[in-house]
């Protein structure tokens, strides 16, 4: 990922993370990933009354990536406006290690802070497609 793309993917994430549906948390989440074919595909997070059916933004963004037809990325950028800075939730670092087992994960928020991460950081010693061959 360029510097310049870095730059995208964060303000495409910033964007998406106003259109989040987050009535009962109050807590919105934008995700922007980058696919191996250079482009941009955002998702933010989908809450229900029904809880559990909550659908994070990371997770967002990675089935609209294979709906459109794409299956890997190489990097994601995940904003919030939280005190801290949050890293994905471990379902979604399982979706997203099954499409991008190599892909750098950078946190931000509102403030510009930032972390990085790879996703062998996130998920170490993971389960995949490798381990039903
Ligand atoms: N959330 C995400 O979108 N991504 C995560 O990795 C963790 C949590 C959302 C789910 C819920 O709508 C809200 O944040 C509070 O948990």
């Amino acid at each position: 990922m360029t510097a310049d793309q870095e730059r995208e993917l964060i303000a495409a994430a910033t964007a998406v993370r106003l259109r989040a549906y987050a009535p009962y948390s109050g807590f919105q989440v934008g995700a922007a990933l980058l696919t191996a074919d250079g482009r941009i595909v955002v998702g933010c997070n989908v809450e229900n009354a029904s809880y559990g059916h909550t659908i994070c933004a990371e997770r967002s963004a990675v089935l609209t990536m294979v709906a459109e037809g794409i299956r890997s990325f190489t990097a994601i950028v995940v904003v919030t406006d939280g005190a801290k800075l949050s890293t994905p939730c471990g379902a979604c670092r399982q979706v997203m290690h099954e499409f991008a087992p190599n892909a750098v994960v950078v946190c931000g928020n509102l403030r510009g802070e930032r972390t990085r991460h790879t996703m062998a950081e996130l998920l170490p010693h993971p389960f995949g497609p490798a381990d039903l061959t």
